[in-house]
């Protein structure tokens, strides 16, 4: 068959040789377990064929476009999203429009599609097709062993003068208030998560405007079940007994120090603080030397300043979102409006 089609079973053998001439044969992407994971066991699919759409020349795969779902929630209505990755055109194909057929099946898969960590190429693609540029997603960092970081040969003579004595106290400072404000804020590790998130999820998730589900189905797919699931550091974070969030970390490296990353957290904005207060804690004890964080989630901006993040300017994902629906349209264009974490999309 020729032109854009949803990749059945039967095309699964040249989909995976067209993707490891794409991106070599050593590729994460063509691990099969982790392509199942992401597009044929998702919770919130809508058929059992894998969210992945293929376009086919002269019998030949020359391009291919996959679809990660979720659920938008805005205010008390539901729509159908999809995350857009792995877009790839051969490029003896580009400019031939296989890229706007297989983003346009996309498209038409569900009734608001995402984009993170575009590409040029695939910027000029979004642009053209009347794709809105929402912003940035910021990464910020916060300093957690500050003369570690200070070894790193890259910072600048200017920041190691200045930051050894003025920041490293107040950031100390900082933990000390913190840990006299959150005092009874406690941890308690999840190796598999439950009805509770259930609950977190009801009372929270109204309080952010437009948010994609994060309730035990999701977090199960999306942590417990992830292939990688063994690098995940999973937390309930309570205060004064009540469950007030939960906070999922993985290990990484930041300019050759140990690091931890946030990888998602979900809590009311008014707990956003004491989630990032228990974060340095398990940071410090794991002994990384920063903490890090992709967030989109302009309530939370003042608890990250508050908490010591600052947010690194040459560090962060572009973000673009389209949708057919006009009634939607205004409020998927309002950055202020989105709660993203590294775990939307294949960020993580
Ligand atoms: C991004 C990418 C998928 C685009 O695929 P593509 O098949 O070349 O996309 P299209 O053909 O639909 O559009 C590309 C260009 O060809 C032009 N074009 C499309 N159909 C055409 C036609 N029939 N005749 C002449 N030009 C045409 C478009 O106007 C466009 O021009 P522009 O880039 O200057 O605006 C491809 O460049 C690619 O694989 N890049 C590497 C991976 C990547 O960056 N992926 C995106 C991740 S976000």
């Amino acid at each position: 068959m020729e032109g854009v089609l949803r990749c059945s079973e039967h095309d699964l053998a040249d989909l995976r040789a067209f993707q490891a001439q794409m991106y070599g044969s050593g590729s994460r992407l063509l691990d099969q377990e982790r392509a199942d994971w992401l597009f044929s066991r998702h919770p919130f699919r809508r058929s059992d064929e894998p969210t992945v759409w293929i376009c086919r020349r002269g019998g030949k795969v020359v391009g291919t476009e996959a679809g990660i779902p979720f659920d938008l929630v805005v205010g008390d209505a539901h729509y159908r999203g999809s995350w857009a990755v792995e877009l790839v055109v051969d490029p003896e194909w580009r400019g031939h429009g296989v890229g706007a057929a297989l983003s346009e099946a996309h498209r038409d898969s569900c009734q608001v599609s995402g984009f993170l960590n575009v590409s040029p190429s695939g910027h000029r693609l979004l642009v053209r097709r009347r794709s809105s540029d929402i912003g940035h997603i910021p990464m910020y960092l916060r300093l957690v062993d500050t003369k570690r970081v200070l070894r790193w040969e890259g910072v600048p003579r200017a920041v190691r003068l200045l930051v050894l004595p003025l920041v490293a106290p107040g950031l100390r400072l900082l933990d000390t208030a913190g840990g006299i404000r959150n005092g009874r804020t406690e941890l308690v590790p999840v190796d598999a998560f439950d009805e509770r998130s259930d609950t977190l999820w009801q009372n929270v998730s109204r309080l952010y405007p437009a948010i994609s589900r994060r309730d035990a189905t999701w977090l199960r797919w999306r942590f417990d079940e992830c292939p990688d699931r063994h690098q995940y550091l999973r937390y309930y974070v309570r205060h004064r007994g009540r469950l007030i969030g939960y906070l999922v970390l993985r290990r990484t490296e930041w300019n050759g120090c140990a690091a931890l990353s946030i990888v998602d957290y979900l809590a009311a904005p008014g707990d956003v603080s004491r989630l990032l207060a228990a974060g340095v804690r398990i940071a410090r004890q794991l002994d990384a030397a920063v903490l890090l964080c992709n967030t989109l989630n302009q309530r939370a901006r003042g608890a990250l300043r508050l908490s010591g993040f600052f947010r690194r300017r040459n560090q962060s994902i572009r973000f673009f979102a389209y949708t057919g629906d006009e009634s939607l349209l205004r409020d998927i264009q309002d950055p202020t409006k989105w709660f993203v974490t590294s775990a939307d999309s294949d960020l993580d």
